[in-house]
């Protein structure tokens, strides 16, 4: 589910003709409650139940102190944090009738590293390695496992065209222990591998996807 209409529908028309299962799209925004509801309801009644949950969706827009009004921090809250947790409390009734899950919680770097201009994102993003702990611990007994990926500056069509200037992407390198950009893939894997078996063990933990950078 995005809000990203067009780029949600190339992505499932590129992925339908070399995947078993078809992928499904569905057009919710997650800073609607009652639609993410709704929309999780539509998914397990058309795959016959849920066994992973990824939660990607987020917003990383710059701001500063001065411009952060009480709208705009309730609006970086749910757009970054809230959904998430909604979305476990969507698919923890259909996990528990599996009798196991896997949730990843995709968090950030950025607070780690405390980079500028991202106060209330990053607040939403250490926030979010808290709530996994804390829901490994309550989910644990249904056997589903809670985990984060701590991403580190990734190169997506995004962060090029906003942030990273040749100068910066240079810094990030000279920054990172490992001399590459890190890539979509490289966090899809680790994803992959945290929603498989062969992390059956694997919960309550941040999982950095970063090459390093501090
Ligand atoms: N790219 C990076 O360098 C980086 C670094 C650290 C953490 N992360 C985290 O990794 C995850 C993926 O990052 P990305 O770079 O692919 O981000 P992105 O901005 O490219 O993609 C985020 C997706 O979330 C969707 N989205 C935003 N608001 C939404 C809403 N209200 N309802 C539904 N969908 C909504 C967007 O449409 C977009 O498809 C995010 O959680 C991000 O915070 C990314």
């Amino acid at each position: 589910m995005d809000i990203a209409d067009g780029p949600s529908r190339a992505l499932v028309d590129r992925l339908t003709p070399v995947c078993e299962q078809a992928p499904i799209y569905a057009p919710c925004d997650l800073t609607d409650l009652e639609s993410l509801a709704a929309t999780f309801a539509g998914f397990e009644r058309a795959l016959g139940g849920i066994d992973i949950l990824v939660n990607n969706a987020a917003n990383d827009d710059r701001h500063t102190c001065e411009e952060v009004t009480p709208a705009y921090w309730d609006n970086r809250i749910n757009v970054n944090l809230r959904h998430q947790f909604f979305a476990v409390r969507a698919v923890i009734p259909a996990m528990q009738r599996a009798g196991r899950g896997a949730i990843v919680n995709l968090g950030s770097i950025s607070w780690h590293l405390a980079l500028p201009h991202l106060v209330v994102y990053q607040t939403a993003k250490a926030a979010i390695e808290g709530m996994t702990r804390a829901l490994a611990r309550d989910l644990g007994m249904h056997n589903i496992r809670v985990n984060t990926i701590v991403p580190g500056a990734v190169k997506t069509p995004r962060q090029d065209a906003l942030w990273h200037s040749e100068g910066e992407t240079q810094r990030i390198l000279d920054s990172q222990c490992l001399k590459e950009r890190v890539m979509p893939s490289d966090i899809a894997a680790m994803a992959l591998f945290l929603a498989s078996d062969d992390a059956r063990m694997c919960t309550a933990h941040s999982y950095f996807v970063d090459a390093g950078w501090r």
